[in-house]
């Protein structure tokens, strides 16, 4: 039996820096507030922490346009600002993975800004360069994907904003001056990497166009404004053909293996998880990324269903077998370009129990979950109805497209930005009932406003001391999940088939059998489980609140939205 490693076992934990927690009072999070905050998230029980970019950057897309690769930015600190967060991570048991972005670099990194300054420096080859724009590719963000720059004659590629330009991955130096980079943080510690965007970093050598008859603004305008299902079909087809030759191309498996060998000159012990969702990049198991993330379980118009989950298991477990029995699951809900949690998985009525059964799933599903900042105390969306005060520029770039190009009425444009701006579920981060949500000091502008719910009991300081706020639900249901082996290290069964109202399922080791039932339905259940042929259950979580008490397996009544779980004997 293989020895389960730490990022199979450990809880995960996002945080979007400039978001988290602003220990210097000037309206943007930096690595001073995220040290304060390492008793909090200690004490919430996370083992991991994901920070998304904190390297410099012109922010043109918040970071993860990176102007140097082995730096800080300074609005975060320094780099010794760096080494105590992770010295003091490291000694709270918190490990630290990075955000890692290959695909692209700032149009400010000095590599581009030599690469750009002429057709015959040294740095020429190590973007993406044509001499005419060859085809009709779109960047995901911003419209046209080739930008003309005068010096050179030429235009670039860029699958992001035109201030990010793609690496020329073909080109040798370019993967050794990235490796490069890995290492540096390697030797500061770090323990391991989320890769950002790995499916869009080779184009097709073709160059064949696409043949959606739209452009990028069009397009997503259709997707706003599709209705019936036959509409909602077309610009789902339209989305895969669009990008179809500019992702998932040749030579993806050869990088991450060789990435793969880097972190392997350190010890056994650093990750690799993908922005991916395609098991492929497991390679052998072991040999390429250790996790790539479940994304189709995100993919559903709210709310979440006990069949859409179920089934969900069945094809993603199965996938993942094929590749190799050690390949391991990795769940999200979650992150800084989605909706939140909260409002994502909604139904306007039962909101707040659809949460606590969201994290149920990520808590008690076979893999590595991974929890976005915020959610523990319930944090919602916030719109932003005003486009001046749009941050995400894809957005910014979105709206004014629909004016300027689309002949869209300005407030509908604007309706239209502030729901597709990922700015809604980046706000900061709400820590008490004091102005600025306790982020910033009273007065201070945020970089983003903080969503005045604060006020409403949306708040850290006050979840504290509320044992029924969402807070505690976190903290009382991760506490569990780490007193109860099987939910971490457990094979996954499910009982009963898919189509009910209810999930139930099995996890077990050698050691422990767990039975979980989740209600998905305000319905109350009375479940028959006496085919599992144990004896005895003993209760270990209710959501209902139940004290600890023996359980009839023949007839289980499960609550209103309850989160059930029980240890089998
Ligand atoms: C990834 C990131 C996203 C970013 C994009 C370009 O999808 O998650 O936030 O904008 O890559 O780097």
């Amino acid at each position: 039996m293989l020895e389960f490693k730490w990022w199979q076992k450990a809880l995960f934990y996002q945080i979007y820096p400039r978001s988290f927690a602003d220990g210097n009072g000037d309206g943007i999070g930096d690595f001073c507030g995220m040290l304060e905050k390492l008793d909090y998230l200690a004490d919430l029980g996370i083992d991991a922490i994901w920070l998304s970019p904190h390297f410099p950057s012109p922010n043109w897309d918040w970071g993860y346009d990176i102007s140097d690769y082995t730096g800080v930015a300074p609005e975060y600190g320094t780099l010794d600002d760096f080494r105590t967060f992770l010295h003091e991570a490291h000694a709270r048991s918190i490990r630290v993975i990075l955000d890692l972005v290959l695909n692209h670099t700032s149009d400010e990194h000095a590599w581009f800004v030599e690469s750009r300054s002429s057709r015959d420096n040294p740095k020429s080859d190590w973007y993406v360069w044509v001499d005419t724009p060859p085809n009709n590719w779109q960047s995901f963000f911003d419209g046209d994907a080739w930008t003309y720059v005068p010096e050179r004659d030429q235009y670039y590629y860029h699958f992001f904003m035109k201030q990010q330009p793609d690496l020329n991955w073909h080109n040798p130096q370019v993967k050794q001056a990235m490796w490069a980079a890995v290492r540096f943080w390697l030797e500061l510690g770090v323990d391991g990497f989320r890769l950002d965007a790995i499916g869009t970093i080779y184009e097709d050598p073709r160059q064949t166009p696409h043949t959606v008859p739209m452009t990028l603004a069009e397009l997503r305008h259709a997707t706003d404004l599709a209705q019936s299902p036959q509409e909602k079909q077309k610009v789902a087809e339209y989305w895969n053909e669009i990008f179809k030759h500019q992702t998932g191309q040749p030579g993806l498996h050869e990088l991450m293996k060789e990435l793969r060998t880097v972190l392997n000159e350190y010890d056994g012990e650093r990750v690799l998880v993908g922005e991916d969702d395609n098991p492929a990049f497991m390679g052998n198991g072991w040999d390429e990324l250790n996790l790539v993330f479940n994304f189709p379980l995100m993919r559903i118009e709210a709310p979440l269903t006990s069949s859409w989950v179920c089934d969900n298991q069945a094809t993603r477990l199965a996938a993942l077998e094929k590749i190799s029995p050690q390949a391991w699951p990795c769940n999200t809900l979650g992150n800084h370009d989605s909706s939140r949690v909260y409002t994502r998985y909604a139904d306007g009525v039962h909101d707040a129990e659809r949460a606590r059964l969201s994290l149920a799933l990520m808590l008690t599903l076979k893999g590595t979950p991974f929890l976005y900042y915020g959610e523990e105390i319930g944090m919602r969306d916030y719109l932003i109805a005003d486009p001046a005060q749009l941050r995400d520029t894809m957005a910014t770039w979105y709206h004014d497209a629909l004016v300027n190009d689309l002949d869209v009425d300005p407030l509908e444009a604007a309706r239209h930005a502030a729901q597709m701006t990922r700015d809604k579920n980046r706000t900061p981060m709400q820590w008490a009932n004091l102005p600025n949500g306790g982020f910033s000091p009273a007065g201070t502008q945020t970089w983003l406003p903080v969503n005045p719910n604060y006020a409403q009991g949306i708040n850290v300081t006050e979840q504290q001391h509320d044992p029924n706020a969402m807070l505690n639900f976190y903290r009382r249901m991760i506490h569990m999940r780490r007193a109860t082996p099987a939910l971490i290290e457990g094979d996954y069964q499910p009982v009963h088939e898919c189509g009910s109202e209810y999930l139930a399922f099995i996890r077990a080791t050698a050691e422990q059998r767990v039975l979980v039932a989740l209600n998905f339905s305000e319905k109350q259940q009375v479940l028959d489980f006496s085919q599992l042929r144990y004896t005895t259950a003993d209760l270990l979580f209710s959501s209902a609140g139940h004290a600890h008490r023996q359980e009839n397996l023949k007839e289980i009544h499960l609550g209103s939205f309850e989160i059930y779980i029980v240890e089998l004997h």
